[in-house]
């Protein structure tokens, strides 16, 4: 028996990679799977939330019941935040978002030569950020892949985007595969989750929210 921690809230999840256009075919994405995000969104299901799942491109197949928005672009994952955030109770950001979008992408297959190819790149927006700084933000969850210094980054990062609590992982024990490891950062403390498939993580880290979703809001 699961008790239904999120019954009746609304879950706005985001998941995989995003993928940047250079030109008619091809662009700039990440090793990003998606399956930390859809077992999120899953877990989130179990929990008795209502939830929307707002995608980059993946492979798998989105859990049932699930409201399922695909994008490509980080833009339009901005964009699709932006129309549903609203309506959030709570938004977990899990997707990969791309730094950079290319400048000027070409709209026909550009032609190879000789010369040198120079792609002019310019920063995304942070989706996340965007959330947070809003007048009444629901409740947000970052998470954060990093490459070293997992504790000093993630608390760093943490802080600049203002959130109450965050996932992190290191890239090699994460990106791509079925399993990971999951350390979480709040206001009390680090807690270090077992290391374990990414639906078991899922829900673990749904009971954590639930917990500090309650304390912070009545009912
Ligand atoms: O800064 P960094 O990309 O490591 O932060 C990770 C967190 O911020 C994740 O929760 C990710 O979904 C979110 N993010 C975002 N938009 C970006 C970059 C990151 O929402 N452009």
């Amino acid at each position: 028996f699961q008790p239904k921690l999120l019954a009746g809230k609304r879950v706005l999840v985001t998941a995989g990679p995003t993928w940047e256009a250079v030109d008619a075919v091809r662009g700039i994405t990440n090793r990003s799977s998606g399956k930390m995000g859809y077992a999120v969104a899953r877990a989130a299901l179990e929990a008795g939330a209502k939830v929307t799942l707002i995608t980059g491109p993946t492979a798998l197949k989105p859990p049932r019941g699930a409201h399922v928005i695909p994008v490509v672009s980080a833009q339009e994952m901005l964009n699709a935040v932006n129309a549903e955030v609203g309506e959030a109770d709570i938004f977990i950001s899990v997707a990969a978002v791309a730094d950079y979008y290319v400048l000027n992408p070409s709209e026909q297959k550009i032609k190879k030569d000789a010369h040198i190819l120079t792609l002019e790149l310019a920063p995304n927006p942070d989706i996340l950020a965007n959330v947070t700084s809003r007048a009444n933000p629901p409740f947000c969850v970052g998470f954060a892949a990093e490459s070293e210094n997992l504790y000093e980054f993630a608390e760093l990062k943490r802080r600049r985007k203002n959130l109450p609590l965050l996932a992190a992982n290191l890239v090699t024990e994460a990106v791509g595969g079925d399993e990971s490891r999951l350390t979480l950062f709040d206001d009390n403390g680090v807690h270090a989750l077992a290391p374990g498939p990414k639906l078991t993580l899922a829900r673990q880290l749904i009971r954590h929210i639930a917990t500090l979703y309650a304390a912070t809001h009545s009912v």
